[in-house]
């Protein structure tokens, strides 16, 4: 399949980055069917795309029109059969569990065409283990976005051990579409690039509040103002999820060892439910008025 063959693309998992991948393939002009598992989470992802759109062009960087053109270029769906067949490009944003993401690919090598190319998110897990539930894992590989999408340049493009040069062709031609950044990863190895920095880097944050060193305040202060990062470690951590962090860090130690331990203040926010931005609290509160790191 080349780029130009593409006119049809399926998001699978309308969360956080589900339906930022779908909103930024939209903008892109092309038609897009984000699919996931019951009406609400559904019906949550296209109104956050609603609400996203309608803030770019409220600072004017794209027009009403165009908002409203990339919306209605949006279905959102709930059967899979329907979400899949006749696509070109399917890109999987499930959550972030080897068992999930097998069900769900059973379910796309059953109704989705025999050429269509299989990209998933994943954060961190291994695309070669991903691409054997599939049916053609020649044609599957990692294409990781960063979040929130609509804004964030990079994509890693990440190769499996049995993915063909074309299917990385191909996605890295499509990022390049989307408007985006695409830089290959050729080893599959966990986190990618981008994660097995900055994973660690909002873990060891953690440490040190854990272990009464400094305050999150104070460590937000100095990654922001001394390091250059855009946000603060913590407010990273809330961006992204503090769920999310924390599956990435578990893997990490399971593969490579105990320097990736995700401490004990990241898993008591998971327990907790505080994830962050999405769940309106996390290391910080967003229904009181949110990060306010001190210069
Ligand atoms: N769509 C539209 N507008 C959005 C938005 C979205 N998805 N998300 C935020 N905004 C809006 C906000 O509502 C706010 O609007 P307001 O000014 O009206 O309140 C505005 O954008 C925020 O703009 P700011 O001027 O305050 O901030 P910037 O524009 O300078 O930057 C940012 C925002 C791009 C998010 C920047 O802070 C940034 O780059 N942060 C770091 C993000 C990052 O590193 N992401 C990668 C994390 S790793 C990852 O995702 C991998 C995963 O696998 C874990």
């Amino acid at each position: 399949m080349e780029t130009d063959d593409i006119n049809s693309i399926t998001v699978l998992g309308a969360g956080n980055m589900g339906h930022g991948i779908a909103e930024v393939a939209a903008l892109a002009g092309y038609d897009v069917r984000m699919r996931d598992i019951n009406q609400e989470f559904v019906q949550s992802g296209y109104d956050d795309i609603e609400w996203s759109l309608n803030k770019l062009a409220e600072k004017d960087q794209i027009s009403q029109e165009d908002a409203d053109a990339a919306l209605d270029r949006v279905t959102p769906l709930v059967d899979i059969e329907e979400s899949v067949s006749d696509t070109d490009v399917i890109i999987e944003a499930v959550p972030e569990k080897m068992e999930i993401k097998e069900d769900v690919y059973a379910e796309v090598s059953e109704h989705a065409p025999d050429q269509a190319i299989f990209a998933t998110n994943t954060s961190s897990l291994s695309i070669t283990d991903l691409s054997e539930f599939t049916d053609h894992p020649e044609q599957f590989c990692g294409m990781h976005f960063f979040n929130p999408p609509v804004r964030m340049q990079l994509v890693e493009v990440i190769s499996g051990e049995h993915t063909d040069e074309a299917t990385l062709d191909v996605i890295e031609e499509l990022a390049e579409e989307f408007g985006k950044t695409p830089v290959r990863v050729h080893r599959d190895s966990p986190g990618f690039i981008v994660n097995r920095i900055l994973v660690p880097l909002m873990n060891e944050a953690c440490w040190l509040v854990h272990e009464g060193e400094a305050t999150i305040e104070e460590v937000d202060s100095t990654t922001k103002y001394g390091m250059g990062l855009p946000m603060g470690s913590f407010e990273l951590g809330d961006q992204v999820g503090n769920d999310v962090s924390y599956h990435v860090l578990e893997y990490m130690h399971d593969v490579l060892g105990d320097a990736y331990e995700p401490c004990p203040l990241l898993a008591e926010k998971v327990e907790n439910e505080e994830l962050g931005k999405k769940t309106g609290k996390g290391f910080y509160d967003y229904e009181n008025g949110g990060a306010d790191v001190p210069s």
